[in-house]
């Protein structure tokens, strides 16, 4: 009864600590998609971006080497670049600090170093505010595929599943495994088991729809791998709770979280923002 309490009270501390302490991620504005496969294979916002820094370092460079001509050049490019941006995509043009790129144009111009110095952090800090905020949820939304689109088809019902639903019945019939295993059916649990070691090996399927190289699929289904999966294979045959266990453990963290930690968390973060994305 104690313990029962005192892990309610940690699920109520832990609970209001993480309302405290939200981690936040912009929620980029639905006109970016425009630049972005399946839209476009161009990546024109990106491209914007390199140009912005490369031309943010042309010109720190240049003046270092007092070179005032190109200093001037790249000070235009980066203008042209930044402002670019609120072209691109308007709700970011309000962000943008217009005025002080011009005043940074000028300041190279006049060859004036404490108001180049000025103007260029006026600017820079928009580019570290923006990306603080919508860097990381920019990449999974554009650049981290949508596992949405892949299905497997299950061994045991030649039903096509999603993989969210796939692995839900592959957990299931490991679930099952034990619970019949505990409750002394032996006949389910072995087929619940096999079940649950054809869904397993089933899950390879779908690399190959977004890895054109075997090795991939190589690093979480390869010799070691299929060995255990064969140990697997006998100690439910034998209904050997000790050695079930051992090798699921051996598949879990070699297999599963470790595709998970890859696929699964990237994912998760983006299907919520792609939620709340308007
Ligand atoms: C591609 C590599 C990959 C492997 C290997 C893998 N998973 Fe997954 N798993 C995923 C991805 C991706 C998701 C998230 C799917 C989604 O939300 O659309 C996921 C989600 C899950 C979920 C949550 C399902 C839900 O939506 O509630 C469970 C449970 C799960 N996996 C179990 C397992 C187990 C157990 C194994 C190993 C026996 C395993 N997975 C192996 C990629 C993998
Ligand atoms: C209003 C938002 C916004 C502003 C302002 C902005 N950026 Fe970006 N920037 C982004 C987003 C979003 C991405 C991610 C694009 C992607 O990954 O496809 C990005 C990506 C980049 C990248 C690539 C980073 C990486 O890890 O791949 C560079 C470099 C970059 N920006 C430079 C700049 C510079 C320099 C400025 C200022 C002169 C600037 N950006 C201003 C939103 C902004
Ligand atoms: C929906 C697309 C998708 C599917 C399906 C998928 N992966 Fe990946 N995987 C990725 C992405 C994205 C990365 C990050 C690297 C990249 O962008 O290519 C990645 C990275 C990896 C890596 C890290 C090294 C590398 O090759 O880049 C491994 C290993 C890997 N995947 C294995 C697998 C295996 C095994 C499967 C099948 C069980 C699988 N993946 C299924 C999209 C996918």
């Amino acid at each position: 009864m104690k313990k029962i309490l005192y892990i309610g009270l940690s699920i109520i501390t832990s609970f209001t600590i993480a309302t405290a302490k939200d981690v936040r991620l912009g929620i980029p504005p639905k006109t970016l998609e425009k630049y972005y496969p399946p839209n476009s294979e161009k990546y024109e916002f990106l491209m914007n971006m390199y140009k912005a820094s490369t031309a943010f370092t042309g010109l720190s460079t240049s003046i270092r080497e007092k070179d005032w001509q190109r200093a001037e050049k790249w000070a235009k490019t980066l203008k042209d670049a930044y402002l670019k941006i609120g072209e691109l995509v308007p709700q970011w043009d309000k962000v943008l600090r217009k005025e002080e790129a011009n005043f940074l144009v000028q300041a190279v111009k006049n060859k004036d170093i404490r108001k180049i110095q000025f103007f260029a952090n006026a600017v820079g800090n928009t580019c570290s505010k923006c990306h603080d905020r919508y860097l990381a949820s920019t990449k999974l939304l554009y650049h981290f595929p949508d596992f949405d689109t892949v299905t497997l088809e299950d061994p045991i019902t030649s039903v096509e599943y999603n993989v969210s639903d796939y692995m839900k019945k592959m957990i299931t019939s490991f679930k099952l495994l034990n619970v019949y295993m505990h409750d002394s059916k032996s006949k389910k649990a072995k087929k619940e088991g096999m079940n649950f070691v054809k869904r397993l090996k089933g899950l390879s399927q779908m690399c190959s729809e977004c890895h054109t190289n075997q090795l991939s699929e190589k690093v979480y289904f390869g010799k070691d791998f299929y060995q255990k999966v064969k140990q697997l294979e006998q100690s439910i045959k034998n209904l050997n709770p000790n050695k079930i266990s051992q090798t699921f453990n051996w598949i879990n963290k070699n297999n599963c979280s470790k595709c998970h930690n890859v696929h699964e968390v990237p994912t998760m973060i983006r299907e919520k923002i792609k939620k709340k994305q308007k």
